[in-house]
């Protein structure tokens, strides 16, 4: 299946009809990120350009796209059994879903499969909800997939 990923532009105006705004600000969250994420997380395209943080950096998934994207489907990534799970329960991530997962991987996965010994294997949490807004938009920039709409014709 393939999914598409909209310019940061046409994801803009497409979000007032099929994603929530993104409330956060992107200038903010890039430096959050730059600071809070980039230890564990990069933003690498199709075409391999690292857009965000550096390259080779597998302690967690790549970013590229997350928003729309079904939960812990990222390629050849390792990730733990109750992200893969909660996706395959129907998590695709939303700012809505991503808030509160940033703020504690853990309880959010424990609350959305009903199952106290459900784990992440994030540990990191974002202290405050602007800030996790914030990041939110920034990863937003670099495109939101839209699982509704299926192409042929992008290559990505
Ligand atoms: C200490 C390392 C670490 C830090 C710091 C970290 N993460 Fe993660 N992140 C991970 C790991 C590992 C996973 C995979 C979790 C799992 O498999 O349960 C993950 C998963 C995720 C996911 C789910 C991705 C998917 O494909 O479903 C998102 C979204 C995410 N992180 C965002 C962030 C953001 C935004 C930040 C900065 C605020 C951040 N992470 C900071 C290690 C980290």
């Amino acid at each position: 299946m393939r999914s598409r990923i909209l310019t940061a532009a046409s994801a803009a105006a497409m979000s007032l009809l099929t994603l929530p705004a993104f409330a956060g600000d992107p200038e903010a969250g890039a430096s959050a990120f730059a600071s809070q994420c980039q230890n564990c997380h990069n933003v690498v395209n199709d075409e391999g350009d690292v857009l965000a943080g550096r390259p080779n950096m597998r302690t967690g998934p790549n970013l590229y796209g997350v928003l729309g994207r079904q939960a812990g489907t990222v390629d050849g990534f390792r990730y733990g059994g109750s992200l893969v799970e909660a996706g395959e329960a129907g998590l695709v991530w939303a700012a809505d879903d991503m808030v509160p997962y940033l703020m504690d991987p853990n309880s959010y996965l424990r609350e959305t499969l009903g199952n106290n010994r459900a784990r992440s294997q994030m540990s990191f949490r974002v202290r405050d909800e602007e800030t996790a807004q914030d990041i939110i938009a920034f990863l937003a920039t670099f495109g939101v997939v839209d699982a509704e709409e299926e192409t042929e014709e992008s290559g990505s």
